[in-house]
């Protein structure tokens, strides 16, 4: 077809398309396509709304905010919050009465010490009574307490940003890191032998950079462009927060009923834009896999030396990608210390940022943080190399064994099930004879810090160094505190039972994180 039929056909069209549309109003011409728009842009938000959070919550909070536009309801509705919040403060906002809000004109000096020491007087007493929180033995005067210290205040003005400046440092923290990478299987041969990462402050970062990481990868390899990440219900936040910062689809999948991972569940939300999950399922189809060790990496090491039957869990499983291991928690490290591993240097090049066009100077770094604490990476290699891996097998042995005994102390107390099956440290339970979360009241009261959790509702214990003495005053105080509920059921004065009731049953979950929300920015 030459250009002068190509002109020809394009101007039969223009003339038969004019004379069809003189038949409307030129005003219509003009509106109809622009509500059609807007109509179509109203049908996407609501698919994209539904798709995001479900048919049933998008419903529910089209009905919320429906009801939330009667006059005076939001008002209602905004002071009833407000008191839960309070309540879930204490007696937080009245507590920040005489805090500075200013430097002080002249400084204290040393005696900002004793400032500092009065201070810490005031704080709860935590020792042997919190669930999980301190890892450490003993007291924070001696032993590894002091030795950690002493690491920490030696390096505590050293910054690895700086590698030409703090060496030691440097070295620190590559050790840490192939140190842990050794007990998470990368010397054995399935490894593939490139297993590479870093030291970040927390748990939290070390999932953030693994998911970053992960989809940063997946885009390179497999034109990933809106990223689905699929996770069980029972995984940690910090996967909310990453899919949250990061803009990944997140598909949170039910577990089973011995509360495990669910394959079958996580197999079918696999799609083409999957960049990560958890489960076998991985390497079949070429996505990242990504095993948080967050509490279990200085546990599950040595529990399975010490001949617990542990399952495969590390970098010898063909189809892990990434592990994310705490130093602060079982390492027995300074907070703020934890490693993230890769399965291969191809997959942590993407964890880096490199920037060439600042005037500043050329720039790279490996983590969230650009100045790190190099007190931190001294305080976690101290821990790890002073403790060894007999020191760790001692205490792996010495939490086991209170864990343990704690499981069949709860099961002995009638009123109580064992939620799961225990394979480490970690002891939940519920009840169907008395509420739970009155049972954790009673237990606050006699100086107990534990978990609670929802669906189902229960509680948990994390169990450390610090419980290993005191397994039996946690079952006699837990077994008095089930009595004591079962005998005067009901709330108790500034307990947080009914909210933590309330808030697991509440349909619309927008107002529980709403709650959160204002909760945290009392706070803080
Ligand atoms: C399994 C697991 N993953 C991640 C985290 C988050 O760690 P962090 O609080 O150090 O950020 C925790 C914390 O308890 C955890 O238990």
């Amino acid at each position: 077809m030459d250009f002068d039929e190509i002109f020809s056909s394009l101007n039969q069209f223009r003339v038969s398309a004019n004379s069809f549309l003189s038949r409307f109003e030129p005003v219509a011409l003009v509106f109809i396509p622009i509500f059609t728009l807007l109509f179509a842009r109203i049908v996407q938000s609501i698919f994209h709304v539904v798709f995001q959070k479900g048919l049933k919550s998008a419903i529910l909070e089209f009905i919320m905010t429906s009801v939330k536009l009667v006059p005076g309801v939001k008002n209602y509705i905004d002071s009833e919050k407000q008191k839960v919040v309070d309540k879930l403060q204490g007696s937080g906002k009245s507590k920040r009465d005489g805090w500075s809000t200013e430097l002080p004109m002249a400084g204290l000096g040393v005696e900002v010490i004793n400032k500092m020491k009065d201070e810490k007087q005031k704080d709860v007493a935590w020792q042997g009574k919190c669930s999980g929180t301190v890892y450490i033995a003993g007291n924070e005067q001696e032993g590894h307490f002091s030795l950690i210290n002493e690491a920490c205040s030696m390096f505590a003005h050293t910054n690895p940003l700086h590698l030409d400046v703090f060496q030691s440092v440097v070295r620190f923290e590559a050790e840490v890191v192939t140190m842990t990478a050794a007990l998470l299987g990368s010397k054995e041969k399935a490894s593939g032998g490139q297993i590479c990462g870093n030291m970040t402050s927390g748990g939290t970062e070390s999932i953030l950079l693994a998911v970053k990481t992960s989809r940063d990868y997946m885009k390179v390899k497999k034109g990933i462009t809106s990223p689905e990440m699929i996770i069980p219900v029972s995984a940690h936040s910090a996967y909310d927060k990453a899919a949250q910062y990061f803009k990944i689809k997140l598909w949170r999948v039910p577990v089973g009923p011995d509360f495990r991972a669910d394959v079958k569940a996580i197999k079918r939300h696999i799609n083409r834009n999957t960049i990560l999950e958890l489960g076998e399922l991985a390497s079949t189809y070429g996505i990242c896999l990504h095993v948080d060790l967050c509490l279990g990496g200085f546990v599950l090491p040595f529990a399975r030396k010490l001949g617990y039957p542990i399952p495969p869990f590390d970098f010898s499983v063909r189809g892990v990608t990434s592990i994310s291991v705490d130093v602060h928690k079982y390492g027995l490290a300074p907070k703020g210390t934890s490693v993230v591993l890769y399965r291969d240097h191809d997959i942590r090049k993407h964890q880096f940022v490199a920037v060439t066009e600042w005037t500043g100077e050329l720039y790279v770094s490996p983590t969230i943080a650009g100045s790190r604490p190099g007190g931190l990476i001294a305080g976690a290699w101290a821990a790890m190399m002073s403790l060894g891996l007999e020191g760790y097998l001692e205490n792996t042995r010495k939490i086991m064994e209170a864990s343990k005994r704690i499981e069949k102390g709860v099961r002995q107390i009638p009123e109580l099930f064992i939620i799961g099956r225990p394979d480490m440290t970690i002891v939940a339970f519920g009840s169907d004879v008395v509420d739970i979360f009155e049972v954790n009241d009673i237990m606050s009261s006699k100086g107990w810090h534990l978990n609670a959790l929802q669906r189902p509702n229960s509680i948990h214990i994390c169990v450390t160094l610090q419980h290993v003495t005191v397994t039996e005053d946690f079952l006699k105080d837990l077994s008095d505190s089930v009595k004591t509920v079962k005998a005067n059921p009901g709330p108790i004065n500034g307990g947080l039972a009914p909210i933590y009731g309330a808030a697991g049953k509440m349909p619309d979950r927008a107002m529980v994180q709403d709650l959160l929300v204002d909760f945290m920015d009392s706070s803080c």
